[in-house]
């Protein structure tokens, strides 16, 4: 039926928070978008608004962050422009999960879509992210939802529910476990009792061991609804839980289908179980010899390790408080429920069954504790009490296979309720009775079943969507409640729209007489023949007038040939279900046969016997049936969350084959549909699309308005109606309410968005620029400060240091001041200083002017203390030098040099051409081997010449000059013509040599007069004369025989007669025999000497 309903469209907890871009998610996982350039921005308002701002550069920014919102869709669906379009949902949705995207938003409902792979967006580091922001400050997560709701716990102290919905294998359970993994890891630890967290962890793998199995849909399937209470205490920490579980799939224990598994436990028990403890279980490791585990033919499973899991188990049950023996009973259970599946019956004479396998009987005894021939006998009879005696009746094999399986349904699904309640006695809070439990508040997590639409449907199903029709309808009614309240709250004129309240579908189900529960309870318990098809003709009578039911026989002649004739058809607020009646009395009734239960009652094991009650057996009541009582614990659970502030998350299974990447938009449509998903999102967006505290809205966009911006200092109504009016909003867009401004389309806020996105650029550019010119400032009056600091300290020293030289200088000066003034008395500390100064500087100075060689005679003058100690150096010095000269001289240079100083010591000061002859250096001989004659050598003999060289002979009378040879021998003096020897002069007899002081260059050798050999003294000439006479007298050793005569020098002409020469100076060299028979020589007088 559709309603016409006031519907006042609101997000409650969207208000809650400050305001952000509901566009594009820039989350970690979109940080790839791509700017491209597009077409024209928005329309209307928006184009005003983007306009008012526009420059080239601005454009590109806000275009790039359109694009992005075109490609990864929006985070929100209420900002979906054709928000009515079914396929705009799901290209949403597409967008999203292509870009790995799986959370989007309706309001604050959270859609989350399974990514079948590991995105790594659970991290401690995703964990701080969400924590305390807004909630659409950051893409959309289930982290955001969780801190939301754990805030609005603490801050509004209202207890808090997660419903967590979708179809098997959504990820309803995920959510849940990264839910409580949020609030075990981000929330405070409690002071007392820590250890609450990890069970409430732990709760987790021990529950789905025994409550979850593998399905064709997903290979962990819970396989019952899940209600968790998790209690904060008023420091926000998680001080205890309490778990609801609401009917479990007990059918599985006896049957599965094909590729589907019992429940978890028995396989990880198999598996993992230690040799030891199979063998006190009587149990094979081998899951294919138990027939309640190989009915769906795929005991093992490749996604599933049951050996891990079964460590992992073992392991939860000691954080739960499960001590060994306790352990052991329960094991014992689990593998009691495997013995009672390999037990078979025979059939005897009277078709009456009997046991045939005493092995497992003898195991069933002993794991359950129970006395073995009343089992044999339960097994195979039932008890009937009739006009008040207990009769025996045996059962036929069929019936005795029914009381087995029945048997080990109940056996199974009493333990499960007994471990939910032995968890709920561990996880609940310590501290129970003390002052701070009573300000405790509660965060439950409702992870249940969604619709389920089979091609077979049965009593499961039914009782499953009629769970999802209470859901729903609380669903609705509390959306709509706030929805209502806050439009009222804000004075908001409401606009009514369409919904659909499935309150009628909830009526048809669990009305009281005219209710399908309660027809088919009727059913049960009535006396006589009923059956499955009796409840269904009773239901057709009943309700054949509702809207909402069908059966065959109801049905018109086109819908009637897709139903069966053992079938009625719903119809769900999420679609038509057809559900077939078989199994449902059975099922509804849950039978145990009574002696069985007796049997369990007298049970030794522990678990078994709180299981199975004995006040149940003396209760005359009948129980309740299975659908009452789930009607009951539906009732109970709507009634606890409506006493708690709703949150929503709505997973949807992207397709069936489990694989990551594909989005399978039939199976996606079916979900959205069954989910209510757009109605969902009709509801809340009949109205405005977005609405927004005043407050948080004038902080978002102030900037947009120079009015506004930076400050606004009157009420924030005013300043939002300033700032939209500058924006140009149009009326039609938008409302003032008391306390929000509601914008009615999501292109009006998408176009704010840019020009925030734009305004923003240019904003984090003036902010940057003013940061950087202060920090650059900053930065450099630090540099200037320092730099001043160290030139003061620099400049202080360099100032001591010049002050000190100063000072140290001025005494110098004054020491030596005093010292000089002194410097003639004796020695005293006055004039200590100053002789020691004088006497070093003399010294450092000396060996800077040292004469550079022999010939260098200066040296500085000493002070009058060091002329000793001067002399003494100097004499050091020269003898340094001559010795170094000496030892750097050749033997030739050494005769060369000895030869010169003869010849100074002959001549010098003493004959005019000396001077002339010092630059040239002597020759050994003037005259080669080749230019004296052979025969002459001949008449030497071994006699070497040591000197020869070519000389003028004057004739003793006439004067005469003749060329001659002057050969000097070790022993004497050869004058040579030609060939011929002329004359030898043994030194012995060469008495002395004479030559003029002037500048001629005669001589005369003066021989012994009494030689009679000789013919006198010979008058010669050399242009070599110095080096001539050096040399001969060197030779004759008649150095001291040269006479240097001025005026004349006589000689001996012959025997008895002597010859004179006349030396006189003039202007020429002139030699002639002059008048008085005496040899006249003018000779040039030379400066030189
Ligand atoms: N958020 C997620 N990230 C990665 N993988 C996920 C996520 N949610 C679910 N899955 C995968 O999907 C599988 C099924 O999820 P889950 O068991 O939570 O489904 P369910 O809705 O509880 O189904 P059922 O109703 O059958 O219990 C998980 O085992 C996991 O492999
Ligand atoms: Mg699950």
């Amino acid at each position: 039926m559709l309603m016409v309903c006031p519907l006042l469209p609101t997000i409650s907890q969207l208000c809650a928070v400050a305001p952000s871009p509901l566009a594009p998610s820039r989350g970690p996982h979109t940080s790839q978008l791509a700017p491209a350039p597009r077409g024209p921005p928005g329309r209307g308002s928006g184009r005003a608004v983007l306009e008012a701002l526009g420059s080239d550069g601005v454009r590109v920014t806000m275009e790039s962050a359109l694009t992005a919102r075109d490609r990864v869709g929006v985070q929100d669906f209420v900002l979906l422009e054709n928000f009515t379009s079914e396929a705009a949902f799901i290209e949403n949705l597409r967008r999203r999960f292509r870009e790995n995207l799986i959370y989007t938003y309706i309001g604050p409902v959270l859609v989350s879509v399974n990514p079948y792979r590991d995105l790594q967006i659970y991290s401690r580091q995703h964990m701080e992210r969400y924590r305390g922001i807004s909630f659409y400050e950051v893409p959309p997560h289930l982290f955001a939802v969780a801190d939301t709701v754990y805030r609005a716990l603490r801050t509004e102290r209202r207890d808090q529910a997660v419903m967590i919905s979708g179809e098997s294998g959504a990820g309803k359970t995920e959510a849940t476990k990264r839910l409580l993994q949020f609030y075990a890891e981000t929330c405070p630890a409690p002071e007392r009792g820590g250890a609450v967290r990890d069970r409430l962890l732990q709760s987790n793998p021990v529950l789905e061991a025994f409550g979850n199995a593998k399905t064709l849909r997903n290979d962990n399937s819970s396989r019952f609804g899940k209600y968790m209470d998790v209690q904060f205490d008023f420091k926000g920490a998680p001080v205890g839980g309490h778990i609801l579980s609401y009917l479990l799939e007990k059918s599985r224990v006896v049957h599965q289908n094909h590729g589907e598994r019992n429940f978890h436990i028995f396989y990880q028990l198999l598996e993992g179980g230690e040799e030891e403890t199979l063998r006190r279980l009587g149990l094979e490791r081998n899951p294919q010899s138990y027939l309640y585990l190989v009915k769906g033919q795929c005991a093992k499973v490749s996604s599933i390790n049951d050996k891990s899991d079964w460590k992992v188990v073992r392991k939860a049950l000691m954080v739960i408080d499960f001590t060994e023996d306790e352990v052991e009973d329960l094991l014992s259970v689990v593998a009691s429920v495997l013995h009672l599946g390999n037990t078979h019956f025979a059939a005897d004479e009277e078709s009456n069954a009997q046991v045939t396998t005493e092995n497992q009987l003898k195991y069933l005894t002993r794991l359950l504790g129970v006395d073995g021939s009343t089992l044999r006998e339960a097994l195979t009879h039932r008890k009937i009490i009739a006009k008040g005696e207990e009769l025996l009746s045996p059962l036929n094999l069929e019936q005795a296979a029914y009381a087995r399986d029945a048997l080990a349904k109940a056996v199974y699904s009493r333990t499960f309720t007994w471990l939910v309640g032995k968890i709920n006695r561990s996880l609940a809070s310590k501290d129970a009775e003390s002052p701070s439990w009573r300000s405790t508040t509660v965060l439950g997590l409702l992870d249940i079943y969604g619709f389920e639409v089979f091609q077979h449907n049965s009593f499961e199903q039914f009782c499953i969507n009629y769970c999802n029709e209470k859901l729903q309808q609380l669903f609705i009614e509390l959306t709509l409640k706030s929805e209502q309240e806050e439009y009222e709250a804000e004075g908001i004129a409401w606009e009514p729209v369409q919904y659909f309240n499935n309150k009628i579908i909830c009526d048809l189900v669990e009305e009281k007489f005219k209710g399908i529960i309660s027809i088919l309870d009727e059913e049960c318990l009535r006396p006589g023949e009923a059956t499955d098809l009796t409840f269904l003709e009773k239901l057709e009578d009943t309700v054949k007038h509702h809207p909402h039911f069908l059966t065959h026989k109801l049905a018109d002649q086109r819908t009637r040939k897709s139903l069966g004739r053992g079938e009625f058809r719903l119809l769900h607020y999420a679609g038509e279900v057809t559900y077939s009646v078989t199994g449902f009395l059975d099922k509804n009734n849950d039978l145990l046969f009574r002696n069985l239960k007796e049997t369990m009652c007298s049970s030794e094991n522990p678990i078994m016997n709180q299981c199975f009650d004995r006040g149940e057996l003396s209760d005359k009541k009948r129980p309740e049936t299975v659908a009452t009582q789930f009607k009951m614990s539906l009732l109970q659970l709507v009634e606890i969350l409506q006493s708690k502030e709703p949150a929503y998350i709505r997973c949807i299974k992207p397709n069936d084959a489990k694989q990551p990447g594909r989005f399978d938009e039939v199976l996606i449509r079916h979900q959205v549909k069954y989910l209510g998903l757009m109605e969902n999102l009709r509801v809340r967006r009949a109205g405005f699309a977005y609405r927004r505290k005043y407050e948080a809205f004038l902080q978002r966009y102030k900037s947009l308005c120079p009015d506004t911006w930076p400050t606004w200092a009157g009420r924030p109504q005013e300043g939002v109606a300033v700032l939209v009016r500058h924006l140009g909003y149009k009326p039609e867009e938008y409302k003032m309410g008391r306390t929000k401004i509601f914008i009615r389309f999501p292109k009006t806020l998408f176009a704010t968005e840019d020009a925030l996105e734009v305004r923003r650029q240019s904003l984090a550019t003036k902010i940057q620029a003013a940061w950087k010119g202060f920090h650059w400032r900053q930065k450099f009056l630090r540099v200037k400060r320092s730099a001043i600091c160290i030139q003061s300290w620099w400049r202080g020293t360099l100032g001591r240091r010049k002050a000190a030289k100063r000072k140290w200088a001025a005494q110098t000066i004054r020491r030596l001041i005093r010292g000089f003034i002194l410097r003639h008395a004796p020695r005293c500390p006055e004039n200590a200083f100053f002789l020691d100064h004088v006497r070093t500087s003399f010294l450092l100075n000396l060996r800077r002017q040292l004469p550079r060689n022999v010939l260098d005679t200066s040296w500085p003058t000493p002070p009058p203390a060091l002329r000793e100690a001067s002399e003494l150096l100097r004499e050091l010095c020269m003898k340094n030098m001559v010795w170094k000269y000496c030892r750097s001289i050749s033997p030739e240079w050494k005769q060369q040099l000895h030869q010169k100083a003869v010849a100074s010591e002959i001549f010098k000061g003493k004959k005019d051409n000396y001077p002339q002859s010092v630059p040239r250096l002597f020759i050994n001989t003037r005259l080669g081997a080749d230019e004296i004659s052979p025969k002459v050598l001949q008449v030497l003999g071994t006699e070497p010449i040591q000197y020869a060289v070519p000389v003028v002979k004057y004739d003793r009378k006439g004067y005469k000059p003749r060329s001659r040879q002057l050969l000097l021998t070790p022993s004497a003096v050869v004058i040579v013509e030609d060939a011929k020897i002329k004359q030898r002069i043994d030194y012995t007899n060469l008495t002395g040599i004479s030559v003029s002081s002037l500048s001629d260059s005669l001589f005369v050798l003066h021989v012994q007069r009494e030689d009679n050999k000789q013919k006198g003294d010979v008058v010669l000439q050399s242009d070599h004369v110095i080096e001539t006479l050096t040399k001969t007298a060197l030779s004759a050793d008649r150095v001291n025989n040269i006479n240097i005569n001025q005026g004349s020098i006589t000689f001996a002409g012959g025997p008895g007669r002597d010859g004179i020469i006349d030396f006189t100076p003039g202007s020429e060299l002139l030699i002639t025999k002059a008048k008085n028979g005496h040899l006249a020589v003018v000779a040039p007088r030379l400066n030189s000497r």
